[in-house]
């Protein structure tokens, strides 16, 4: 494929909730699958949960602690679309390829879920919305 054609996959589409129970219930019966991936992420301070959604997944977050980074972000927004992530092969690469046309990483590559290591791109460089790049184990 040509080079320039580049084509990164959505990984997973994240929402941020208020009750990860009812959220995985809600999706559940949205997506007609059922969620075999619960996880903390000690590092952020969230449960997340992820669903099944052809190729890609739905991710559900919901804090888990006092300090999650996910509460700030539910009182000023309230529940809703808190990332999209796609696939790059090479973290180190894409990073540097998109830090050299000017974005701005939020992060040094840290373990994710999955174990999948991620960083994420500020969200006004990317009209709004928080971008995650991660590089399956
Ligand atoms: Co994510």
């Amino acid at each position: 494929m040509d080079e320039s054609i580049r084509g990164m996959k959505v990984d997973h589409i994240a929402i941020a909730v208020r009750d990860l129970g009812t959220a995985i219930r809600t999706y559940e019966s949205i997506l007609g699958t059922e969620c075999r991936q619960r996880e903390v992420v000690e590092s952020e301070q969230v449960e997340t949960a992820f669903l099944k959604a052809g190729d890609s997944h739905v991710e559900l977050i919901a804090a888990f602690g006092p300090e999650s980074a996910v509460i700030p972000f539910l009182e000023k927004r309230g529940e809703g679309l808190h990332h999209i992530a796609f696939t790059v092969d090479d973290l180190e690469e894409e990073t540097q390829r998109l830090v050299t046309s000017g974005f701005h990483i939020l992060n040094e590559p840290v373990r994710g879920a999955g174990g999948k290591r991620i960083v994420f791109l500020r969200p006004s460089d990317c009209h709004g919305v928080l971008v995650e790049l991660c590089q399956p184990i």
